[in-house]
C-alpha cells in the first residue's frame, strides 16, 4: 500500500485495525511481546495494541541515533533497555517510522542477539525512497513519500508528537 502523506485520524485508525487483526491471526498460537521504540512509537503502540485481540505484553526501549537534525547516522546508543527477558519469545518491534532503516537495523541485531524465538517489525510509516538498508518489515501501515513528517508520535525538535494526524513539515522550518 502506498499513499500520500498527510494522513488523517480515520485513515490511521482504519489501517491499524487491519494490521491488528492480521497480527492477532498470525500470533494466535503464541502471542508476542510488543516492543515499542520510544518516544515516537507511543501513539502507534497505544492504538495498535488495542486493536490486537490477544493477551499481548508490552515493553519499551529507547535508543538514540547519533546524527544531526533530520538525518540519522546508524550509530546507536541504548538510553533505556527492555525491562523484561525476551529469550525464547516472539518479539514484535513497534516503530513509528522507518526512514533510512539504519536505527532499526541496529535494534534488530541487538534484540536478535538475546535469543528470542522470532523478531518481526510493525511500523505505522515507511519511506521506501529513503531506505539505505534492506529490512524485511512484516506489517507496514503506510508507505509514504520521502518528506519529513510530524505528528502521531513523530517530532521535530520534540514538538508536534501529540498531533492526532500525520502532517508534512514545511521545508522552511528545518532548512536554512
Ligand atoms: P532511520 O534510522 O533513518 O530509519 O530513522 C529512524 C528514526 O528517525 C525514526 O524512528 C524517527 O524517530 C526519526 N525520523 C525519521 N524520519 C522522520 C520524519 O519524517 N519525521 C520525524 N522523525 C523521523
Ligand atoms: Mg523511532
Amino acid at each position: 500500500m502506498s499513499t500520500a502523506s498527510p494522513l488523517d485520524e480515520q485513515q490511521i485508525r482504519d489501517r491499524l485495525a487491519e494490521i491488528g487483526a492480521q497480527i492477532a491471526a498470525d500470533y494466535a498460537e503464541e502471542p508476542p511481546i510488543l516492543v515499542g521504540v520510544l518516544k515516537g512509537a507511543v501513539m502507534v503502540m497505544a492504538d495498535l495494541a488495542r486493536s490486537i485481540d490477544l493477551k499481548v505484553e508490552m515493553d519499551w526501549m529507547a535508543v538514540s541515533s547519533y546524527g544531526s537534525g533530520t538525518k540519522s547516522s546508524g550509530v546507536v546508543r541504548i538510553l533505556k533497555d527492555l525491562s523484561g527477558d525476551i529469550t525464547g519469545r516472539n518479539v514484535l518491534i513497534v516503530e513509528d517510522i522507518i526512514d533510512s532503516g539504519l536505527t532499526l537495523k541496529w535494534s534488530l541485531a541487538n534484540l536478535r542477539s538475546r535469543g528470542p524465538k522470532s523478531v518481526e517489525i510493525a511500523t505505522s510509516l515507511r519511506k521506501p525512497e529513503a531506505a539505505r538498508v534492506e529490512i524485511d518489515v512484516k506489517y507496514v501501515g503506510f508507505d509514504i513519500p520521502n518528506e519529513f513528517v510530524i505528528g502521531y508520535g513523530l517530532d521535530h525538535a520534540e514538538n508536534y508528537r501529540n498531533l492526532p494526524y500525520v502532517g508534512v513539515l514545511a521545508r522552511s522550518v528545518y532548512e536554512d
